[in-house]
């Protein structure tokens, strides 16, 4: 089944080597001491390389966007309210349970259907939720003349700050689960080779 056009292909690469390069460059500005040691990547250097990897996520971001609105990958992402705890319960007793007696997925990939339940409510919540908080957080930090002074008494900018690195955090924590549910299809590298070529190949082929 031909599932990932090239242009999904594409944004895919793009966003998880810019991810890469933000996670190390953000951990880099948080940990390097003032006064000395460096943490992975310089002070200047890792401001220099996570602002510009920023502005690439973005560019990228609005592709991701404007391509699920324009053609049918966006379909996959629309989640329905009807047996939505069901359905996300089922696929959870699988990668809890089901997965390691040798049973069969519970939301087997058709042309229709690309994502599992829990699949698709995770990346809806990285990608439409996450993403977007992430970026206007960033965008707050790097101008922060346009940030709010203070709300309730307390720094806009702290709070800004704390909201960029919550998202940052919890989308490091995605990646991490991502990859390894990544690694459930199939055989484990089937879901890998998908995204690389485009096809998926299902349990019956
Ligand atoms: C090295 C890092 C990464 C690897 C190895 C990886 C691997 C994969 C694989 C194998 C798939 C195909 C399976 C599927 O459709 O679910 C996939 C799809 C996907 N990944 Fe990743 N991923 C990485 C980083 C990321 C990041 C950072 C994000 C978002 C913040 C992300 C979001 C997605 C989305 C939304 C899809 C589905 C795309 C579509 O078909 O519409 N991935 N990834």
């Amino acid at each position: 089944m031909y599932l990932y056009p090239k242009w999904i292909r594409i944004w895919h690469v793009i966003n998880a080597l810019v991810f890469l390069i933000l996670i190390v460059t953000g951990l880099s500005m948080q940990y390097t001491d003032k006064e000395n040691a460096t943490y992975v990547v310089g002070f200047a250097k890792a401001v220099r390389m996570h602002n510009f990897a920023a502005l690439i996520l973005v560019i990228n971001y609005i592709f991701f966007v404007c391509g699920n609105f324009l053609s049918k990958n966006g379909s996959y992402y629309r989640i329905s309210r009807k047996n939505f705890m069901p359905d996300l319960i089922r696929q959870y007793k699988f990668y809890s349970s089901g997965m390691f007696k040798g049973e069969k997925h519970p939301f087997p990939v058709t042309e229709e259907r690309k994502f599992n339940p829990l699949q698709k409510i995770t990346y809806v919540l990285a990608l439409y939720v996450a993403v977007p908080l992430l970026i206007i957080s960033g965008i707050g930090l790097l101008l922060p003349e346009i940030t709010i002074t203070t709300i309730f008494g307390i720094s806009g900018l702290i709070l800004t700050d704390i909201l960029h690195i919550t998202m940052g955090f919890f989308l490091s924590i995605f990646m991490i689960i991502h990859i390894y549910t990544c690694t459930l299809g199939h055989k484990p590298t089937s879901l890998f080779r998908g995204i690389i070529t485009g096809y998926h190949v299902s349990e019956d082929e």
